[in-house]
């Protein structure tokens, strides 16, 4: 059987994308088949889709780390044809087969059954950045952040960013929205942000070890510089969540903000949180953290309009999440 995938392929060096058909011997053996009916844009994706080796060490290559809907084949006891599923992370869409594909075949250890509450749309409106908020939150959470004070978010008109700032809103938070996007004032408003400020503030050139207490908490998407002036920033005890590097991935700084204030710094690695925890998070998204503002951080597209937003989320000119529906794409 053919289907429709976007495929990344490796040209005298060049990576060239093109939607094109595969066959389902193509995809990896394993335990399930999935039919995949929407999939998301994430920052790694576009990674893997400009043919960066550190995300995909192979092309021909089909992006896509997140990938929602309905079992096809199962070897495994543990799904049933017709169950409605979500993957997120592990290999998917690095090294193995990804979402942005009408099929993806993985092992039962990555899927994740989709919890009552959330559609599949809105399982893939969240996707990897929704759960990384969520994983971020929850970390926040357990080492103590409270209700007194303000957490800012960086990057936050990004996918992470967007859903952080409006999980922490709900929760009661009280969100301070770091971008470069002055423009998107209103955007991060009616996600809940009390204040936005622009990411320069963040971004400290002094040669001060240590700045004056302001926040009470953090999630960082961009890492480099405006994380070492967030953690020089934290209010005594408190913590920052660190998941991104849009900005750098270098972290130049004393040990003083740690040894002086006892801040945190709680890594998030989304891609291989063990699967207890990914169903809390999840549980969590459907239920008590279910968010009423996806449509607003949410822009559709198909699998063929897909190629232009991987361009500009590399530029980090993406607002919010963008949806693959894989079901209304041109059929051949
Ligand atoms: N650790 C994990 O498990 C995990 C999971 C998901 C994502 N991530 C990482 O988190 C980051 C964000 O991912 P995403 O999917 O949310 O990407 P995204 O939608 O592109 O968001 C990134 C945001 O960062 C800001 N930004 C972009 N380039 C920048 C630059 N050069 N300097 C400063 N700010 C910049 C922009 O927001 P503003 O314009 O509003 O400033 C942009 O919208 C990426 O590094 C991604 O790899 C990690």
């Amino acid at each position: 059987m053919k289907f429709k995938a976007l495929i990344v392929k490796e040209i005298d060096g060049k990576f060239i994308r093109e939607i094109s058909t595969k066959s389902i011997d193509e995809l990896p053996e394993s335990d399930v088949l999935i039919k995949v009916k929407y999939s998301s844009l994430n920052y790694k994706d576009a990674l893997s889709a400009t043919g960066n080796k550190g995300v995909t060490r192979k092309y021909p290559h089909t992006p896509g780390i997140d990938a929602a809907g309905i079992v096809e084949k199962s070897s495994s006891n543990q799904f049933n044809e017709g169950d409605e599923v979500l993957v997120t992370g592990y290999d998917l869409g690095m090294n193995t087969s990804g979402g942005f594909a009408e099929f993806i075949r993985v092992p039962a250890e990555w899927i994740v059954k989709l919890p009552e509450g959330l559609s599949l749309k809105e399982s893939m409106m969240l996707g990897t950045a929704g759960f990384t908020a969520g994983l971020s939150v929850y970390k926040l959470e357990k080492a103590g952040i409270d209700k007194s004070g303000e957490i800012i978010v960086t990057g936050a008109t990004g996918g992470v960013g967007s859903l952080s700032v409006a999980l922490l809103s709900k929760l009661g938070y009280k969100v301070i929205a770091s971008t470069r996007k002055q423009d998107k004032e209103d955007y991060l408003k009616k996600l809940g942000a009390k204040l936005i400020i622009d990411s320069d503030e963040l971004d400290d050139k002094s040669s001060k070890s240590i700045l004056s207490r302001r926040w009470k908490g953090a999630v960082d998407t961009v890492g480099g510089n405006i994380l070492s002036t967030v953690l020089k920033s934290l209010d005594n005890g408190y913590s920052v969540a660190s998941c991104g590097n849009v900005l750098s991935p270098e972290l130049n700084m004393t040990v003083y903000p740690f040894i002086l204030r006892g801040v945190n710094l709680l890594g998030i690695n989304s891609a291989e949180t063990q699967m207890d925890l990914r169903r809390i998070i999840w549980q969590k998204l459907a239920g008590e953290w279910k968010l009423n503002e996806l449509d607003e951080i949410t822009t559709e597209c198909t699998l063929e309009q897909l190629d232009e937003k991987i361009d500009l989320i590399l530029d980090g000119k993406i607002t919010g999440r963008i949806l693959v529906n894989l079901e209304t794409s041109f059929r051949y």
